[in-house]
C-alpha cells in the first residue's frame, strides 16, 4: 500500500518536471516588457532573459540605470524610461512598445516595479503612506497591464506579477486572478511570483531604520508614551528574525520568472526563496488563529499594552 504512494508521488514529480521542462520555441524573436529594470529583480532579469537570447524592452525609472543596463546587455535590449504611476507616461511608452513590436505582437509582460513601504505599525502611518505603495503597486500595474494587454493577446503571450508582502498584494492577487481566468479564452497565461525576504540593495536596510526613526520622532506624546521609547528598536529587531539567516540569491526569483516567460506550461504562482516556500506559504494556508498566535510570540508589546 505504501510502495504504490510512493510510486505515485514520484510518478507524479517526474511527470511535471518533465512537462515543466519543455520549452517554447523561437525565443529569440520574443519581445518581453519588463517595468522597474533600475536595480533588483527586473535589472537581473533583463540582463538573463537578453543572455537567453530574448529581444528585451527595459523600462527604468531613471536614465542612469537605462544606461548602466545597455552597457552592460547585448544590442537587442532596449531601453525606455517610464513611471508607472504617470499615465501619460504608460501611454508613451506603450506607443514605442508597438513600434518595436509591430505585428508581432509582445509575447511578456512582467509587472515588477514595486516599491514596499517599510513595515511599521499602522496607527503610525498616515493615509498618504498607503496612497504612494498603492499608487505604484496596484493602479500602476493595472495601468501598463490595461495598456499593453492588447499587444499581449495578439502574441498570445505571458503575464507575469511579483506580488511581494505588503499592503498591494491582495490586490495585485485579485486582478491577477480575475485577469487569469478571462485572459486564458485568448491563449494569454497569467503568472505570479511570490517572493520571500530578499535583500536587493545592501543600503535598503539602512534606509528603512532611517524610515522608521522618521516616523518615530514627529509622533505625538500620546503614541510614543503608549509604545515606550524602546518600541521602534525591539520593531527593528523582530524585523530582524524574519531575514533569512543567509543571503538569498536574486536568481531564485529571476528563474522563476524566466521559466513562467519561457517554459510551454508555466505555472500559475511560484514561490521563489526558501523563507517564501517554508514559511509564507505554509503560514497563508493554516488558520487564522494559528497564525496570530505565532506573530503574538514575536511580535514586540507595546509600554502601555493590556
Ligand atoms: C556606460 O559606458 C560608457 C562608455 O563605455 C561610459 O562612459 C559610461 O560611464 C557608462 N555608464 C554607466 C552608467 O555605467
Ligand atoms: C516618461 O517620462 C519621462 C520623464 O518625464 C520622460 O523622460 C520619458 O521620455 C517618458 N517616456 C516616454 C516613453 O515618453
Ligand atoms: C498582474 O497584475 C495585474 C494588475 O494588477 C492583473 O491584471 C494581472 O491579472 C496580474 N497578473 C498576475 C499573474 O498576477
Ligand atoms: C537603495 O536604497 C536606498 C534607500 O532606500 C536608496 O536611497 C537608493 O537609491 C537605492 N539604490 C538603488 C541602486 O536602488
Ligand atoms: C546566483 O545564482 C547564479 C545562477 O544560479 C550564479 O551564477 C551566481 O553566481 C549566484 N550568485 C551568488 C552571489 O551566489
Amino acid at each position: 500500500m505504501w510502495l504504490y504512494l510512493v510510486v505515485l508521488v514520484v510518478l507524479y514529480y517526474l511527470l511535471r518536471w518533465y512537462r515543466e521542462r519543455q520549452v517554447v520555441s523561437h525565443l529569440e524573436d520574443k519581445f518581453v516588457f519588463i517595468t522597474g529594470c533600475d536595480s533588483g529583480f527586473g535589472n537581473r532579469l533583463a540582463r538573463q532573459l537578453d543572455q537567453r537570447g530574448l529581444r528585451v524592452l527595459a523600462a527604468c525609472l531613471t536614465e542612469q540605470g537605462a544606461e548602466q543596463l545597455r552597457n552592460q546587455t547585448s544590442d537587442r535590449l532596449q531601453t525606455v524610461i517610464l513611471d508607472v504611476t504617470k499615465t501619460e507616461n504608460v501611454t508613451a511608452t506603450t506607443n514605442w512598445v508597438k513600434e518595436h513590436v509591430g505585428d508581432r505582437g509582445l509575447w511578456g509582460l512582467v509587472n515588477n516595479a514595486g516599491i514596499c513601504t517599510p513595515m511599521a505599525p499602522n496607527e503610525w502611518l498616515t493615509k498618504q503612506d498607503f496612497v504612494k505603495v498603492l499608487d505604484v503597486n496596484l493602479l500602476g500595474v493595472i495601468d501598463v497591464t490595461l495598456s499593453l494587454l492588447s499587444l499581449v493577446r495578439k502574441a498570445r503571450g505571458r503575464v507575469v506579477n511579483v506580488s511581494s508582502y505588503c499592503i498591494s498584494k491582495y490586490g495585485v492577487e485579485a486582478f491577477s486572478d480575475s485577469l487569469r481566468r478571462e485572459l486564458s479564452y485568448f491563449g494569454v497565461k497569467v503568472a505570479m511570483i511570490e517572493p520571500g525576504y530578499f535583500v536587493t540593495n545592501m543600503t535598503q536596510d539602512e534606509g528603512f531604520i532611517g524610515y522608521l526613526q522618521a516616523l518615530w520622532n514627529p509622533a505625538s506624546p500620546e503614541l510614543k508614551e503608549l509604545y515606550g521609547e524602546n518600541f521602534p528598536a525591539d520593531f527593528l529587531k523582530t524585523l530582524s528574525l524574519l531575514k533569512p539567516r543567509w543571503t538569498q540569491n536574486l536568481s531564485l526569483v529571476t528563474d522563476c520568472m524566466e521559466h513562467a516567460l519561457t517554459a510551454c506550461h508555466p505555472r500559475t504562482r511560484y514561490s521563489a526563496g526558501w523563507d517564501a516556500k517554508f514559511i509564507y506559504l505554509p503560514m497563508s494556508y493554516l488558520p487564522s488563529f494559528l497564525v496570530d498566535l505565532i506573530v503574538y510570540c514575536y511580535y514586540p508589546q507595546p509600554a502601555k499594552a493590556l
